[in-house]
């Protein structure tokens, strides 16, 4: 008599595993991976959720990373920073395709278009690893509807670092779900704090001496137009804070809609 095989199947071990499909490593600093997405997770372009792997102690090991794919993506894709002292990612940076992580399927945040009134140009701002909402809401059909321009400034300390955000922009004309909704809506200005390259100097200084407006183009912030969605370090969220109310933009939260909106990128 055949024997019948039993079907091979990746059981979860782990609480609200997600199986790893996919790694890319871009510096010593910085990888990011794609994941299984379990059906019953739901989110708007821009959220976080928990994710992270079993301590050695038994316990789930959770850090809050945003999701950077779209919502419409059925897999999920996080970028991250590895810190060699880190206790989730000096572990996480060496996961596999294949591999098991754990992910808290409730996500939450204010780095939503729905924490924004209605207005006619979005900044996405931008240190290190703060790009991660951004490529999930510049993949997401809502923004380009919702706005007739789009300014991305994304800084980080060398050339090396802007890589994933680069590669994400300069891939949305041939989207075929958003590359025409894309147009000439999208100024994308990627700039390095030490090292040279086209643009340089931090985002805070670059609004605040104009050279920004200068460089391409555009008008000053006005804030019956302009919203802003940030994403940094604790630091840079403090700074950018103060230059955009100076000019006249007050922060939103997903129960009081205003001109900008700020959640802070994952550190270790
Ligand atoms: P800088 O090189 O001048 O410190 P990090 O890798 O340390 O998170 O920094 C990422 C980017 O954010 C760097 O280009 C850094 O510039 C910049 N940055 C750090 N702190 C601030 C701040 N308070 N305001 C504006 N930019 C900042």
């Amino acid at each position: 008599m055949d024997q019948i095989a039993p079907a091979v199947k990746a059981t979860p071990t782990l609480p609200d595993a997600q199986t790893v499909t996919s790694v890319t490593h871009y510096t010593d600093r910085l990888f990011a991976f794609r994941c299984t997405r379990p059906l019953s997770l739901r989110f708007r372009s821009g959220e976080f959720v928990m994710i992270g792997l079993l301590g050695d102690n038994g316990k789930p090991l959770l850090r809050a990373y945003s999701i950077a794919s779209p919502s419409w993506d059925e897999e999920l894709e996080f970028y991250s920073i590895k810190v060699p002292d880190g206790p989730l990612t000096s572990r996480l940076q060496h996961i596999q395709p294949g591999d098991q992580i754990i992910l808290r399927p409730k996500p939450v945040g204010t780095l939503v278009l729905d924490a924004l009134l209605p207005g006619k140009r979005l900044w996405m701002l931008a240190t290190g690893t703060g790009i991660a909402p951004f490529a999930s809401l510049l993949r997401d059909p809502e923004t380009w509807e919702k706005y007739e321009q789009v300014v991305v400034m994304h800084t980080c300390r060398e050339q090396a670092e802007l890589t994933y955000g680069r590669n994400l922009i300069e891939a949305l004309p041939d989207d075929p779900l958003i590359g025409e909704l894309v147009g000439d809506k999208l100024l994308y200005y990627p700039a390095t704090t030490r090292e040279d390259g086209k643009y340089t100097g931090r985002i805070t200084d670059n609004l605040s001496s104009g050279k920004v407006f200068a460089d391409l183009g555009i008008a000053l912030l006005d804030p019956a137009t302009d919203r802003a969605m940030v994403c940094g370090s604790l630091a840079f969220n403090l700074d950018i804070k103060k230059v955009l109310e100076n000019a006249g933009l007050n922060e939103g939260a997903n129960s009081s809609p205003a001109e900008y909106v700020v959640e802070k990128a994952f550190v270790d």
